[in-house]
């Protein structure tokens, strides 16, 4: 899962995700980066962090760091939030097989950045779940609510 700062959207999808892989028993390894590094190092945003615990997700012990080409090797998908995430992530790929590994988390729109914003957390949240839950039904084949 990858963002900009990889403090408020990033982390809820790498919550979320593993929130819900935990859920249906699928053993997948999720994680999370930023495109920047201004935060390397740092927790998540209180608010992601906040948002996601009054869904019962935890998500207070990650710590941010850069999106990096070795990422490439670790991962067999690379979900992004939006348009600037992808060319930026795109602009790393060291071959054919990095790029196919990349794409939007919500297939055809982005997920807004809420740093700026307190009242877009919840709405952030949401959306990531949706798309979340989207990709453990295309990838897991589960039908799930
Ligand atoms: P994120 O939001 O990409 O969802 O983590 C941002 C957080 C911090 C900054 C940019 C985006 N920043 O410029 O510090």
């Amino acid at each position: 899962m990858v963002c900009l700062g990889n403090i408020c959207r990033s982390p809820l999808a790498e919550g979320v995700m593993q929130h819900l892989a935990d859920e249906h028993n699928l053993d997948w390894t999720v994680d999370s980066a930023g495109t920047g590094s201004w935060h390397v190092g740092e927790g998540p945003d209180r608010r992601s962090v906040r948002t996601a615990q009054r869904f019962g997700v935890d998500i207070s012990k990650q710590v941010c760091r850069q999106f990096k080409a070795v990422d490439f090797d670790r991962f067999d998908l690379i979900l992004v939030m939006d348009n600037n995430n992808l060319s930026d992530v795109l602009s790393l790929a060291r071959n054919e097989q990095d790029a196919a590994k990349v794409r939007l988390l919500l297939n055809d729109k982005e997920v807004p950045d809420p740093y700026y914003d307190n009242n877009q957390f919840e709405p952030v949240y949401r959306l990531i779940e949706g798309g979340c839950k989207d990709i453990i039904r295309e990838y897991a084949h589960l039908q799930i609510d």
